[in-house]
């Protein structure tokens, strides 16, 4: 079969925006420069699924997926790489030319390859070459050995822009290169080497195949970026890979769990103290692909993350992923803020502290919220509360019962009047998952103008404050189409509750949670003149912009039937479209002093 010519490949990358291609499926709003949404690979509430036009990617911040348009495709659709290039091909009415020459090769095979040569480069240059040496000096500084560093195949890349571009010239391409991450190329379009005076980690998959490279800063330098990663290729992704994985199985499987850690350092001194079960994720947060990963070899894992507080809570997050996975987790607090490398540099025996002081996971999440609160404060303990609320809920009643009864010992509150908010906390959360399911999919863009936030602002200001104005919002306005989250949330549970704005404010402070009570309070203490023009004119510039939105939700429409041969829809829809037009045009007629009343 021959195989899909790189300009039929570019040529659909080319054309087929990733915008739209994830829009299509997803429901997205702008942020920023990108686009976010709901991630379509794992369930969420809050978007953290994000689309770079620009770069023409998608990244999924809580899952880790990323990747081109081609990869959303063979992700959401479940096709493989040439099926999904059929499918874009298609859809943007793109003829796919074949390379009739090439000998066939899978693309893959090659990525590895290259991996696999630029690693043979790299390890080369860190032992045998005189400039690798201050790079090896700072390995032996840190405290690492010779038979470590080629255990872990350490490497060096030089400080050249294209040592592997020319050292590789005579196998690779550069075009190849640079689809196995290992170059990039310029905007004059020239290719350069990616890793630059940098040691590097090599980083395999779970069949033993290098398939990127983490490249550590060292020495002298004011370059900010302290890892350089391999971006995501065909063949590697962050979320989906575990470092060291492949090497401690043997390990996992005598000791029956996986030590998890936060840094390649991390796991390498871990190996050299005799804990060689440690594995890490990939610089970003776990992902539930590596939790699920680690469910293949073990069901046991000991989170040793940082002893700091960004480490604490990176272990509660890390907790949460595993629990998911069903996994049984403990977690071992390090001393002093040190990291696992710094603790072992500086102690004896890891091993035996690593075994002698894991506390299991709720024992763990439950000291951890509970720590640093003053329980003489109400504000302290309600925040406490809120937590243990969102972790225990997803346990077991028994586990949450124990807990919720400790809590309630330790502040003297009643545990009937905890579980009566308890109670009421999981309505409320229902209540605003249902409708924010509701919202986001309804919703195809979000208004992020500040002039927006502020005129959202103000309009609730009057609503609550204000009976005299209420009417009017009422009827120019409808309350769901509030796109700030916190003004949501309280219009919603004021439904819910039916506390109308009638009732004294503090009704529904009383029944807010702290976050969304903080935002009340910033809104309505801020100082309004009330008058009529003023809250028209915040009117207006809700109106005319959800109109605009309107529009460009009919647009989309409209291009889809055009697409689909479906005139009538198409025509139906122009009409609509002329018709909002001429509404934007009186309500901005309106703005030059006529007043209408109501
Ligand atoms: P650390 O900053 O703790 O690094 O980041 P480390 O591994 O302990 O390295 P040393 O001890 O300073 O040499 C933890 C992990 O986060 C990722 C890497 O995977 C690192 O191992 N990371 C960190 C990045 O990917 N990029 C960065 O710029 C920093
Ligand atoms: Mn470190």
């Amino acid at each position: 079969m021959a195989r899909i010519s790189q300009q039929t490949i570019d040529l659909i990358k080319d054309t087929a925006d990733i915008v739209d291609v994830v829009g299509e499926f997803v429901p997205l709003q702008a942020a920023g420069k990108n686009m976010k949404g709901l991630c379509p690979f794992h369930s969420e509430k809050t978007p953290s699924f994000f689309v770079s036009k620009e770069r023409q990617i998608f990244n999924c911040f809580g899952c880790g997926k990323k990747g081109d348009s081609i990869k959303f495709i063979q992700e959401y659709k479940n096709l493989s790489y040439v099926d999904s290039i059929h499918y874009l091909a298609e859809k943007y009415n793109i003829v796919i030319e074949e390379d009739e020459h090439y000998e066939r090769q899978r693309t893959d095979v090659n990525l590895y390859k290259a991996n696999d040569m630029a690693l043979q480069f790299y390890t080369l240059n860190l032992l045998n070459i005189e400039s690798g040496k201050p790079a090896l000096d700072y390995l032996l500084n840190r405290g690492l050995d010779f038979q470590t560093i080629e255990e872990f195949q350490l490497g060096y890349a030089p400080n050249k822009f294209n040592a592997l571009l020319t050292h590789l010239s005579n196998e690779f391409q550069p075009l190849d290169l640079m689809n196995a991450g290992l170059v990039n190329r310029n905007s004059e379009g020239n290719f350069y080497d990616l890793f630059r005076d940098r040691i590097l980690f090599p980083i395999r998959d779970e069949q033993n195949r290098v398939i990127g490279f983490s490249g550590r800063i060292f020495g002298d330098t004011d370059n900010p970026a302290k890892y350089v990663n391999t971006p995501y290729t065909e063949i590697f992704s962050k979320g989906m890979t575990l470092y060291n994985l492949y090497h401690a199985t043997p390990y996992i499987r005598s000791k029956e769990r996986i030590v998890l850690m936060e840094g390649y350092m991390d796991v390498i001194k871990a190996h050299m103290a005799g804990v060689k079960e440690a594995i890490c994720s990939m610089g970003t947060q776990l992902t539930i692909d590596q939790a699920m990963i680690i469910k293949k070899y073990t069901d046991n894992v000991v989170v040793c993350y940082d002893g700091d507080k960004p480490g604490r809570e990176a272990s509660y997050k890390a907790i949460k992923l595993l629990e998911r996975a069903k996994l049984n987790v403990h977690v071992v607090s390090l001393p002093d803020g040190l990291d696992p490398d710094e603790y072992i540099t500086t102690h004896k025996d890891f091993e035996t502290f690593l075994n002698n002081n894991q506390l299991d996971q709720y024992e763990f999440v439950y000291q951890m919220i509970v720590e640093q609160k003053d329980f003489r404060r109400p504000v302290e303990i309600e925040q406490a509360k809120d937590r243990l609320f969102d972790f225990f809920s997803k346990t077991s009643g028994m586990i949450r019962e124990i807990y919720l009864k400790r809590f309630a010992s330790e502040t003297g509150i009643r545990y009937d009047t905890l579980i009566g908010d308890y109670q009421q906390n999981r309505i409320d959360e229902r209540i605003l998952n249902d409708y924010q399911s509701k919202l986001v999919r309804t919703q195809q863009h979000t208004l992020k103008l500040p002039k927006y936030e502020t005129a959202e602002k103000t309009v609730l200001n009057y609503y609550l404050q204000d009976i005299r104005y209420r009417d009017l919002i009422i009827s120019r306005f409808k309350l769901l189409h509030f796109q700030n989250k916190d003004i949501l949330t309280i219009l919603v549970m004021m439904n819910a509750w039916g506390v109308y704005p009638d009732e004294p404010l503090v009704v529904l402070k009383s029944k807010l949670s702290q976050k969304n009570n903080e935002f009340l309070e910033q809104v309505l203490f801020q100082d309004y003149e009330y008058n009529q023009e003023d809250l028209e004119s915040c009117i207006k510039t809700l109106e005319v912009a959800n109109l605009n939105e309107d529009i460009k939700a009919n647009e989309a429409e409209a291009k889809k039937a055009l697409a689909a041969g479906d005139t009538g829809t198409y025509v139906r829809l122009q009409d609509e479209n002329r018709i909002i037009q001429g509404k934007i045009k009186k309500l901005e007629g309106r703005h030059n002093g006529q007043k209408t009343n109501y």
